[in-house]
């Protein structure tokens, strides 16, 4: 049941790298080996809250969780209830072994082999496929009711070991309140919904950042359709299929929606990742400067303005003795050119957060959400993103700096 009342939320440290998984000859899930007394002791409280039906939040290499039993409606439904997730938008089972998956699909179903590779080369990792679910295993509020279910098995250690401690599959959505930026670390998670729920595993901050991929290789052309860009990029899964499917007749193509393909009745269902709902906003405004016309021609509305001339529409006008000082929160590369632009005056204060160089766009998605949170945790009256070229790990970031931002302006350097 759902209650108003404050809990006392703890947070319980685990260490990554003291735990491990040995392999068995027997195709048996050995239990993770621990080795350090403090993390067994958090995963053990985590795991007997997970059994009672309770939210806790743990770590994933992609973001932090909000986790459930997955197989439990009145479980699951917490999850829903803690962040104010909307019932209609399903959510991602986690498992950490292939027998466990193969409990969450139809008993007759043969895995097509484009899965079994993209499983053999990217699980454990940031890759969420579909699957199709059968009602009478996966309870409909996990899938929203629709004929599928997408189903990861994540690669930190901490959260394998925990789904293995609790010895079944794990529903969890990324843990912050709906609409808001993913947290990366335990700290966002605690600021969110600290008071909300029992338990918090802090392992440390996340390697990806951003949330998995999402796949769906089940239509009838054999294709794989990227629903959602993340930690496991395009490049890195047509680079796989080039590999391992040596016929260019039979290899699949990757085709990333709205990029190379549409699909109008996708567009308005919930399933859709990020389709319908606001999503990645920080408590203030969010603008996306547009700065290389290469990756992104201006839209033929668009007005292209100077970069002088845009940072010197910032901030207020104001008479000097007593200026409004505006907090401008700068998300920016660290090699960015739009940096010296952003000069001191007296009204406005800048508050740079560096996302690693241009030339690497796995830092920027690690840093990405943790700028975000940053950012308004200081107090900023407004955000400005500088857009980033959407090759590898950069197609994700831009997905979700599109979604964070309230509105787009065309810089001209
Ligand atoms: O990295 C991640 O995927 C993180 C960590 C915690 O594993 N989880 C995560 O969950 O990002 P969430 O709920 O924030 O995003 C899941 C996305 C949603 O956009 C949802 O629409 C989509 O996956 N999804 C879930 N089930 C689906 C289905 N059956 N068909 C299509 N999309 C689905
Ligand atoms: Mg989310």
């Amino acid at each position: 049941m759902a209650t108003s009342t404050q809990i006392h939320t703890r947070v319980l440290k685990c260490d990554p790298s003291s735990i491990t998984f040995p392999i068995s000859s027997d195709g048996a899930d050995p239990p993770p080996k621990i080795d350090d007394p403090e993390t067994l002791e958090s995963l053990t409280v985590a795991a007997r809250h997970i059994t009672n039906g309770e939210p806790i939040a743990f770590p994933t290499e992609t973001v932090y969780g909000l986790g459930a039993l997955a197989l439990k409606t009145e479980a699951a439904a917490r999850i829903f209830s803690t962040k104010g997730r909307p019932a209609d938008n399903p959510l991602i089972v986690h498992v950490s072994s292939l027998s466990m998956l193969r409990q969450l699909l139809p008993v007759d179903y043969i895995i097509p082999p484009m899965y079994e590779i993209l499983m053999r080369r990217f699980w454990p990792g940031p890759l969420t496929l579909l699957f199709p679910s059968s009602p009478s295993i996966v309870p409909s509020i996990i899938t929203a009711g629709q004929p599928t279910v997408a189903i990861r098995m994540p690669s930190h250690p901490v959260a394998r070991a925990l789904i293995a401690l609790a010895d079944a599959p794990i529903a969890a959505p990324s843990a912050n309140s709906s609409g808001k930026p993913s947290p990366t670390r335990a700290e966002h998670v605690a600021r969110d919904l600290g008071g909300k729920l029992e338990v918090i595993l802090d392992g440390g901050r996340c390697e990806v950042g951003l949330e998995s991929t999402v796949v769906d290789g089940l239509r009838d052309d054999g294709n794989l359709r990227v629903l959602r860009p993340g930690g496991v990029t395009v490049e890195d899964m047509q680079n796989v299929l080039d590999e391992e499917i040596e016929s260019k007749e039979t290899r699949p193509a990757v085709l990333v929606h709205r990029r190379d393909f549409q699909d109008a009745a996708m567009e308005k269902a919930p399933t859709t990742p990020g389709m319908k709902y606001r999503h990645y906003s920080p408590s203030v405004p969010v603008t996306l400067l547009h700065t290389s016309s290469s990756t992104s021609p201006p839209p033929a509305h668009a007005s292209v303005v100077s970069a002088t001339e845009f940072f010197a529409s910032l901030g207020s006008s104001a008479p000097v003795p007593h200026p409004i000082i505006t907090k401008i929160g700068l998300l920016v590369p660290s090699d960015s050119q739009l940096l010296r632009f952003a000069q001191d005056r007296e009204s406005i204060e800048w508050v740079l957060y560096p996302l690693g160089a241009v030339a690497d766009p796995a830092m920027t998605a690690q840093r990405l959400f943790d700028g975000l949170l940053t950012l308004d945790e200081k107090g900023v009256d407004m955000i400005l993103v500088e857009e980033i070229g959407e090759e590898k790990e950069g197609l994700a970031v831009m997905n979700r700096v599109r979604k964070a931002a309230g509105e787009s302006k065309w810089i001209a350097l």
